[in-house]
């Protein structure tokens, strides 16, 4: 029996991956993917999602629209990391497969009312706010999400958006106030596990070879996305955030952490999105996530790059209009 997830996002290239992973794994049953301003505004995320959807030939799936604000503050955007469209480094056609008229927060209510309680996992892989609002909304949910595994949050690796605070938390640090206060299961991957996994030359072009238009489109968007966290850290690659959501859905063996207490500061104007993460646990506070901080990074791109084979052996993407080609 395949997990049921709905993967809630704001693409963004790394997310893109995640997708594209969770569309070639038959483990995996995508209930829906749920657009939220985030990298983007939202009229890119959700567009940009349905984009990926028809990359992997799954026009099938709902895709719905969500929050195009925070719940308490202004949104703030990463067109400097993801370029003007989200997904810069490959020119893919406007998707042809309809937005749904549904909320993105209504269908994760009535999806987690509907389904069996406990067999929904909910997979965050941007800014908290269609989850925060969903929990304040209606409350009973949480009772029936088996679990939320999300990429967020940082410790020993610090902030990426200031140096305090990772950019899905920052910008609202309210909904992850919310979703870290639910009670529900929290897998979180911040960035201390993130950082660990690097788009190198060699792997890059692993995914280049996979060949036909799939290829070239999926190594554009890492040649792309990488130039600025490489720049930044002076490493050869840039970390792939988002994938390791679903990797861990897929290969939990591969990841260690430690089931602490985190709590979101949202006043301070210096260090407001940080994740104050408990790791030695020094508060006296309850546990309420699992912080993942290791992962074995070959196994996850041996993992990734099969099967993102799997999606390059289906079907070749629709045809390309390759930027500056
Ligand atoms: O900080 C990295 C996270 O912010 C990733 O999810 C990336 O896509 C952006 O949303
Ligand atoms: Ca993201």
């Amino acid at each position: 029996m395949a997990d049921k997830i709905i993967i809630d996002t704001d693409p963004g290239q790394d997310d893109a991956f995640a997708i594209l992973l969770a569309l070639a794994s038959p483990e995996l049953d995508v209930l829906g993917i749920t657009a939220v301003a985030g990298n983007v505004p939202l009229a890119l995320t959700q567009k940009n999602a349905r984009q990926i959807c028809e990359l992997a030939g799954r026009s099938d799936i709902p895709v719905y629209a969500g929050s195009a604000q925070p719940m308490a503050i202004q949104l703030v955007t990463a067109e400097h990391v993801h370029g003007a469209t989200g997904l810069d480094g490959a020119d893919l056609p406007d998707p042809i497969m309809p937005l749904q008229d549904q909320h993105a927060v209504e269908f994760i209510i009535e999806t987690l009312l509907r389904e069996e309680a406990g067999t929904v996992t909910l997979c965050p892989l941007g800014p908290l706010t269609n989850i925060g609002k969903a929990l304040t909304k209606a409350p009973e949910i949480a009772a029936r999400i088996k679990q939320i595994v999300l990429m967020g949050g940082g410790l020993f690796e610090g902030g990426n958006i200031t140096p305090a605070a990772e950019f899905n938390i920052f910008v609202d640090p309210q909904a992850a106030t919310v979703v870290f206060a639910s009670g529900v299961p929290i897998v979180m991957m911040p960035l201390d596990v993130t950082h660990k996994v690097r788009t190198t030359r060699t792997r890059v072009e692993r995914i280049r070879a996979l060949g036909g238009d799939f290829g070239t489109v999926a190594a554009g968007w890492l040649d792309y996305f990488e130039r600025f966290d490489e720049q930044k850290y002076g490493t050869d690659g840039g970390p792939l955030h988002d994938p390791n959501v679903i990797a861990y859905l897929l290969r939990p063996e591969i990841y260690g952490g430690r089931h602490c207490n985190v709590e979101i500061e949202t006043e301070s104007e210096l260090t407001k999105g940080m994740t104050v993460v408990d790791w030695w646990g020094v508060s006296g506070r309850a546990a309420n996530a699992l912080f993942i901080r290791d992962v074995d990074d070959e196994a996850f791109f041996a993992l990734l790059t099969e099967r993102l084979g799997v999606l390059a052996a289906q079907r070749p993407a629709p045809q390309l209009r390759r930027l500056g080609a």
